[in-house]
């Protein structure tokens, strides 16, 4: 494994996140510009520093005693030429918490090089497309669980390890911990760090007259929530094999969808995206082949839970609401609900968002912040925050390693592992399973996106999470060298 897990999940989020809806500034959109060379400050470089610099450059008291408030400040500021220095500086990165996505810096380029134009005079290929774009919804026949598909509750379960494959991007190492929050609804996260997060959960509905499984997955990608919902609609045993559909809630297998098959304890997670609508067909953009390492921690709750049980979790029987992307957007394909803005929490995202789902509606889950004391040692070097079964390290603060890597079992000991920006001093995971866990901080000096020799660790230490907790954790002595 050579490449940041940072790298992927930016991959997998901004594949979602084509369409500029509303307020929402991706920089797939701005890709999208720089491909027709179509950039004006109005349409792409004011969104992205709305997003990324003026919460500091702006008011009364400026960072660095400069406000980027206006065209005319914004192109001071780059022609002076530090503003592209900084944006583009590993090391003193502007914004301060780490580089913006490489297209939104070019677009900042491009920008510059082409004359600073004011405002775009004709419409982007995606806003054109979207405008012409007709779309009527399919009629989606969910499978009745009454009758088939229960049983994904119950092989959903444990704590799945193995490859990722990611638009062509492979990585070797790989992990989603599903356990039940609910008597009928499951939970897993992959929690990305600086970047953001993503989640798949899935729970009991009635849909179009018929009781069964959604599937709610999103995330937050550089603060710009979303959150799209599936249906299943296919399920299927051949042999020993179990497989289960799941497609868009809204606009059927023609937006989006997933599949999962489980054979003994093996697991195929595959899911497939047409951009919402915009790129012809759906393509697979993410193949996951896991398989289940333990399910004991995840058994252990569904029994102190009631759980799989043939219960309403969240009823749509009165309909699924449609989103409101905007008035740029009126053409809806897909159950997907989004929201930018970088200072708010989740449930008030969510809210923004449209999100019929609320984070603060969810059982069992708990949040944990964790603080981290910098030093002059690990200060330039990115961080991985460690939730384990077990310890990673000794009582000394070392790794248990074995041929210069981590010792594999305590490898797959590992729940989430949260990848931050150089500098960074806290962190928070938002839907965090209850449970027993370590934790461990890593500084990764060689920057292999992983547990290695040469890392700084903190000393794992043992951390007790109870149901819809919150709590701080400061994390000290980041100081022991493997
Ligand atoms: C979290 C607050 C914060 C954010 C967000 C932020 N900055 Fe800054 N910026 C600062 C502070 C503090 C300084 C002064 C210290 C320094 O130079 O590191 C600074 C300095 C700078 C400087 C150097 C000015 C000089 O005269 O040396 C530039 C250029 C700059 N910022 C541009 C940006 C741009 C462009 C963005 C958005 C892409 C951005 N900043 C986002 C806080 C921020």
């Amino acid at each position: 494994m050579t490449t940041r897990c940072t790298t992927y999940l930016l991959l997998f989020l901004s594949f979602y996140l084509v369409v500029n809806c509303g307020n929402i500034k991706d920089f797939a959109s701005a890709n999208e510009e720089l491909k027709t060379n179509n950039i004006s400050y109005t349409n792409t470089i004011k969104p992205i520093i709305e997003s990324y610099c003026i919460t500091c450059h702006s008011g009364e008291n400026p960072a660095a005693d400069f406000v980027l408030n206006t065209y005319e400040a914004v192109r001071r500021q780059t022609e002076k030429g530090e503003l592209l220095q900084r944006i583009n500086d590993r090391y003193e990165p502007m914004p301060t918490d780490g580089l913006m996505p490489v297209a939104l810096r070019q677009a900042i380029q491009k920008w510059a090089e082409n004359g600073f134009k004011q405002h775009t005079t004709i419409t982007t290929s995606t806003s054109q497309t979207m405008e012409k774009h007709e779309f009527t919804p399919p009629k989606i026949v969910p499978i009745d669980i009454n009758y088939q598909g229960f049983d994904f509750f119950e092989l959903m379960q444990g704590h799945w390890i193995g490859k990722m494959n990611i638009m062509g991007q492979k990585y070797d190492w790989f992990s989603f911990d599903y356990r039940p929050i609910a008597p009928s609804h499951i939970h897993g996260i992959y929690e990305g760090g600086t970047v953001g997060n993503l989640l798949t959960s899935f729970f009991i509905s009635n849909y179009n007259g018929k009781r069964t499984i959604m599937a709610r997955n999103g995330g937050i990608l550089n603060g710009i929530y979303r959150m799209s919902y599936f249906v299943l609609d296919h399920v299927e045993q051949t042999g020993t094999e179990q497989y289960f559909r799941f497609v868009d809630a809204y606009g059927g297998k023609e937006i989006m969808w997933m599949e999962l098959s489980f054979k003994d304890d093996r697991l195929s997670f595959n899911s497939y995206t047409s951009r919402f609508g915009l790129k012809g067909k759906p393509k697979q953009h993410m193949k996951f082949d896991a398989v289940r390492k333990h399910s004991g921690i995840a058994k252990a709750t569904a029994q102190q839970l009631n759980y799989p049980k043939n219960i309403v979790d969240k009823d749509f029987s009165t309909g699924f609401p449609k989103p409101n992307w905007g008035n740029a957007y009126p053409t809806i394909t897909s159950a997907s609900y989004m929201h930018r803005d970088t200072s708010l929490d989740l449930k008030t995202l969510g809210e923004l968002a449209g999100d019929p789902y609320n984070i603060s509606e969810i059982p069992y889950l708990a949040r944990l912040a964790v603080d981290i004391e910098q030093n002059a040692q690990i200060k330039n070097y990115p961080l991985i925050i460690y939730l384990s079964q077990n310890a990673l390290t000794d009582n000394n603060g070392k790794l248990h390693l074995e041929y210069g890597q981590l010792k594999q079992d305590l490898f797959d000991s590992i729940f989430l592992f949260p990848d931050l920006a150089p500098n960074t001093r806290s962190f928070t995971f938002d839907y965090l399973h209850p449970g027993q866990y370590y934790i461990t901080v890593l500084a990764d000096l060689n920057q292999d996106g992983y547990v290695s020799k040469g890392d700084i660790t903190s000393k794992s230490i043992p951390l007790i999470i109870t149901p819809n907790s919150s709590q701080t954790i400061n994390i000290k002595d980041i100081l022991n060298r493997n």
